[in-house]
């Protein structure tokens, strides 16, 4: 089953997830070949949920005695480059590609919904993070991530009304986001060791304590000395949406084809879908969240 997707390329469904036609090989590819070890940290997202900040922020944690603030890698690539997507980047064209060399602890990425991650991934000692965010500010991120990256010159982006009700049945790229959401709190649930479930507002609303916990949770605790040196100010500053979108690498430069490094810097405010949905959308997707999620213990503000 095909449905043209919000940049006019098809979303194919399998296992009833809307997935870009372009990343269906690259997954089936990685789902056959990625071995993932003990050691690995997984993080993953629906797009425009928070991945961008999310990498920076584990890279900077598990690399903190690696490199010094102030030489960060962070200041030179940007953080998908740091940490690659399976889909987009690792497993794109290639279907055995060198991951022996990269230093341990190694991060990867990926949007896959828990439910078609790599075997090896669910089976070994490895670690996964996941972030979402508030559905209504991650439609509205990635409506203008897509305007400004039209991929093909003559795509004609679809009108916000027809995407949001695309959005509303669930399609739209890794979706229904629900599913997404859900699979990933189950597994949080199930096992709270191997899966830390994060959302976007609280580390907005307290990033401190959030990075002490993604520390925590990927074994790598600050000491007192650490803490009592600021090392957690450091990252969070390092981090931040401001400091991450005024360096010339995330000015200029590009993540894959013609998408900009620049796209990923938009706004990172909560709340901005007041500027562009009406209350009836926004009752509509609260609606729908509430319905899905019920009995779940998963909750948004909204
Ligand atoms: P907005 O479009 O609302 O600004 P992703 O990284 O998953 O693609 O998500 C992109 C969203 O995260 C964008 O949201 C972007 O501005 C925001 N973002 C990127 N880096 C951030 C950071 N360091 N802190 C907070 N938000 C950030």
């Amino acid at each position: 089953e095909q449905h043209k997707s919000w940049d006019s390329r098809p979303l194919v469904r399998y296992e009833r997830i809307w997935l870009p036609v372009m990343l269906f090989r690259p997954i089936l590819t990685s789902q056959k070949h990625f071995k993932a070890e003990g050691t690995d940290i997984i993080l993953t997202t629906m797009p425009k949920s928070g991945t961008t900040w999310l990498k920076a922020l584990t890279f900077s944690i598990a690399n903190r005695n690696v490199f010094s603030i102030h030489q960060s890698p962070l200041l030179s690539y940007n953080p998908h480059t740091l940490v690659p997507f399976l889909e987009y980047t690792i497993y794109r064209d290639q279907d055995n590609p060198e991951l022996e060399n990269i230093p341990r602890p190694r991060i990867f990425s990926t949007h896959m919904p828990f439910k078609i991650l790599p075997d090896s991934i669910r089976e070994s000692e490895c670690r996964i993070i996941y972030i979402c965010r508030n559905p209504l500010d991650q439609f509205v991120s990635h409506y203008h991530f897509m305007l400004q990256n039209k991929i093909e010159k003559d795509a004609i982006p679809l009108e916000l009304d027809e995407v949001f009700d695309m959005f509303c049945q669930g399609i739209q790229p890794f979706g229904p986001f629900w599913d997404h959401m859900l699979g990933y709190w189950n597994a949080h649930l199930k096992n709270p060791q191997k899966v830390l479930f994060l959302k976007y507002e609280d580390l907005k609303q307290d990033i401190s304590s959030h990075i002490k916990k993604i520390a925590e949770f990927i074994g790598f605790p600050f000491s007192a000395e650490e803490e009592n040196q600021g090392m957690i100010e450091q990252i969070s500053r390092l981090c931040s949406f401001e400091n991450l979108k005024n360096l010339e690498v995330n000015k200029s430069g590009y993540f894959i084809g013609s998408i900009k490094n620049s796209s990923f810097f938009r706004k990172g405010e909560v709340g901005d879908w007041v500027n562009h949905l009406t209350p009836a959308m926004a009752e509509r997707v609260k609606n729908l969240t509430e319905t899905k999620f019920q009995g779940s213990g998963l909750v948004f503000k909204m």
